[in-house]
């Protein structure tokens, strides 16, 4: 496994204490500029011990406050939701759910209230916050026992679809008390507020836009959705909306992208012999089956037509995509950018290459699936807002190959280059480059991309400016597969315990990536391993997790410790602060470790091992996700999602009998929550 130490992070603070700091300013970006002697630190807060604990754990100094909550309504005049009552006053019905906020909520996105490039790097006392919702557990949401809601009524399930999306609100920030709010909006359909749903209007656009499967569904869905509620739908939008959004991004022109990831999920069959399934599963890529569309769930064996295979058999091409929405323009519809491809994709960040184009990274956060980046043909037009909404919609999608030398290259997916590699039993040509785009992966695949250990976050620190540096983070948060087992250079398996064979890859890891020129629309890179999750205490760090199962949960890689300070597992979302340090989300701790899900804080350049510190856990069941800074630094948000999902109180479903639950965040049901974080004093948060 190669550890890279000639990594452009390194050597540029290398550089700049031989050359001098008022040197350098001048010629790197702003993320560069620390002098090298500071790199190694750790954070300067007291770590959080681990813990079970149902509550959010900030450390010394430090006090949180949940912001938003799932039911909360985002307009005037709406009832509160009463936590004695689920489900109750508000009736648990589509058109009220579309007014509230969602379930899951997962990406944070904060946009200036107005909008201006460069964007702000002080306090902004009014802003936009945009949320997605990854997905809904219909107990949860609804009265229910075991997993499944009582009411399976077509009402009932078409509100559990309106849980997901993604909401947009306005927030209002007090310097001086350092506390945030929504501000609801005076009446649906005024004002910036709203709701996005499976529900509302799309258009989808780039190659793949008029592909027969897209618009065979389209039809599918406009038809059945406007004799359901109508209206008809404006010309050249399908009603299909957006869901199991996970991650996402923002652009520098001032627009939201959200992820829609395990998009499978929501899709169910009403008949099992329908010859429409053979249609469906000609959508190789996702492998059509029983165990992946989950048609033996009960409550999904009713619901809404269009998400019925046996009735939409190409109902989930409309899904898998980045989704552009504009926070500031209600009117402009949703935009399904086909040209960064269909995948479950985590995640979409944007930074600005040297020629001023727009590149964006996405993850597909499946085990074995592949890191992705789009470049756009256009430039950005920082005159122009408006003008920069069809930038995604042109451009070249490639994957990432990581070679065991430490260099990498990305491989454009087109389909004359997919085609010319010899096919295998049963695969099809692609019929065009649109077709690339609907099954990205398997064009991936046979291009030769490397298969990664479910690589969700991948992100690029940059500032106000969105240039990029050239550094990208990939966050993969494990592989239990058994195909993925021996890994591969990029993805490295920890010393394996005697008679263990090759050992999964519980914990995940941290890819590093360093663009060819510093310029992120380069076709090469070098990469290295900058972290492995897991205890420091060891080269062999053996744990029952919650399968029962001994493993070797270590961050050691070939011998060396990669980490030292506190342990964490299944790294999920990533963000940077201005001083350098990678703030870190997990999603799964508790399977290896005996402590909640959290945030975890490591320098960002230095050679290893990296000090990490806990800097917050987040309440029993739930993931942590969606880290964000405020502009000043002075705040930090993030999600807590599917809290209590372990077990609620009384009624669990994971099945078990008994166990903790979850009264997050204000004593009575569980609901999932945006939370926000400061430090007493009033000063910039983990120093
Ligand atoms: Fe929804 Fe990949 O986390
Ligand atoms: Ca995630």
């Amino acid at each position: 496994m190669p550890q890279r130490s000639n990594h452009f992070a390194d050597l540029a603070c290398e550089s700049l204490s031989r050359r001098g700091f008022l040197t350098a300013t001048a010629a790197l970006p702003a993320l560069s500029l620390m002098p090298s002697e500071a790199e190694a630190a750790p954070a300067g807060f007291k770590s959080v011990a681990e813990n079970r604990l149902d509550t959010v754990v900030v450390p010394e100094g430090y006090v949180w406050q949940p912001l938003i909550s799932w039911g909360d309504p985002l307009f005037e005049g709406m009832a509160p939701l009463d936590l004695t009552k689920r489900g109750a006053p508000f009736a648990f019905t589509r058109a009220e759910q579309e007014n509230r906020f969602g379930t899951h909520n997962d990406m944070l996105a904060l946009f200036p209230a107005n909008w201006a490039y460069p964007w702000p790097e002080g306090p902004v006392t009014r802003a936009i916050m945009c949320v997605n919702h990854e997905a809904v557990s219909p107990f949860m949401a609804a009265p229910g026992a075991n997993g499944q809601p009582i009411d399976t009524s077509e009402v009932a399930l078409d509100a559990l679809y309106a849980c997901m999306g993604v909401s947009v609100f306005d927030v209002a920030y007090d310097p001086a008390s350092g506390a945030w709010s929504v501000v609801k909006g005076p009446a649906v359909g005024i004002g910036r507020n709203r709701r996005l749903t499976p529900y509302s209007e799309v258009v989808f656009d780039g190659s793949a836009a008029n592909h027969p499967w897209i618009t065979k569904a389209g039809a599918i869905v406009n038809d059945v959705e406007t004799a359901r509620s109508g209206p008809a739908t404006r010309a050249g939008a399908i009603k299909a909306g957006t869901f199991q959004n996970c991650a996402g991004g923002f652009t520098p022109w001032g627009t939201y992208l959200t992820a829609e990831e395990n998009f499978n999920n929501q899709f169910f069959t009403s008949d099992k012999a329908s010859p429409a399934l053979i249609e469906a599963q000609a959508d190789a890529a996702f492998g059509v089956d029983q165990a992946i569309f989950r048609y033996d769930n009960v409550w999904r064996m009713g619901g809404p037509a269009q998400f019925d295979l046996s009735r939409n058999p190409h109902g989930p091409s409309l899904y898998g995509w980045i989704v552009e929405i504009d926070p500031y323009d209600p009117d402009w519809r949703p935009h399904k950018h086909t040209a960064l491809g269909r995948k479950c994709n985590e995640c979409a960040t944007t930074v600005l290459s040297k020629a001023n184009k727009a590149v964006v990274y996405t993850g597909d956060d499946s085990a074995n699936q592949f890191v992705y980046k789009f470049v756009s043909r256009d430039k950005f037009d920082p005159t122009n807002r408006i003008a920069n909404r069809t930038l995604l919609t042109h451009g070249t999608l490639y994957a990432a190959r990581f070679e065991a030398d430490g260099t990498g290259r990305w491989i454009a997916l087109t389909a004359a280059a997919a085609n010319r590699v010899p096919r295998g039993p049963g695969e099809t040509p692609f019929a065009d480059d649109g077709d690339v785009m609907v099954r990205c992966r398997e064009a991936a695949l046979r291009l030769g991309a490397t298969k990664m250990d479910r690589p969700e976050d991948v992100e690029s620190p940059t500032d106000g400016s969105f240039r990029g540096t050239g550094t990208v983070f990939v966050m993969c948060t494990g592989n239990l597969s058994d195909s993925g087992r021996a890994g591969n250079a990029a993805n490295p398996r920890r010393k394996t315990i005697a008679g263990d064979g090759l050992e999964r890859n519980y914990q995940g890891h941290i890819v590093r990536i360093e663009e060819a020129r510093q310029d992120p629309a380069a076709l090469t890179f070098t990469w290295d391993i900058f972290a492995v999750a897991g205890d420091p205490a060891g080269e062999i760090a053996p744990v029952t997790n919650q399968e029962g199962k001994v493993v070797n949960a270590s961050s050691w890689l070939n011998g060396k410790p990669t980490t030292t300070g506190d342990r964490f597992a299944m790294p999920d979302n990533i963000t940077f602060d201005h001083r350098k340090f990678c703030w870190i989300t997990t999603d799964g701790t508790p399977e290896t470790f005996p402590c909640n899900d959290g945030v975890y804080v490591l320098p960002m350049v230095g050679k290893g091992p990296r000090p990490v510190k806990r800097f917050l856990t987040v309440p029993i069941g739930a993931e942590c996700c969606g880290p964000l800074l405020a502009w000043d630094q002075k705040t930090f948000f993030c999600g807590v999602q599917h809290v209590g999902a372990e077990n609620v109180k009384g009624q669990n479903y994971r099945g078990e009998a008994a166990g903790p639950y979850s009264t997050f965040p204000n004593g009575g049901w569980p609901r999932d929550s945006v939370i926000y974080v400061r430090r007493q004093d009033g000063g910039t948060v983990g120093t």
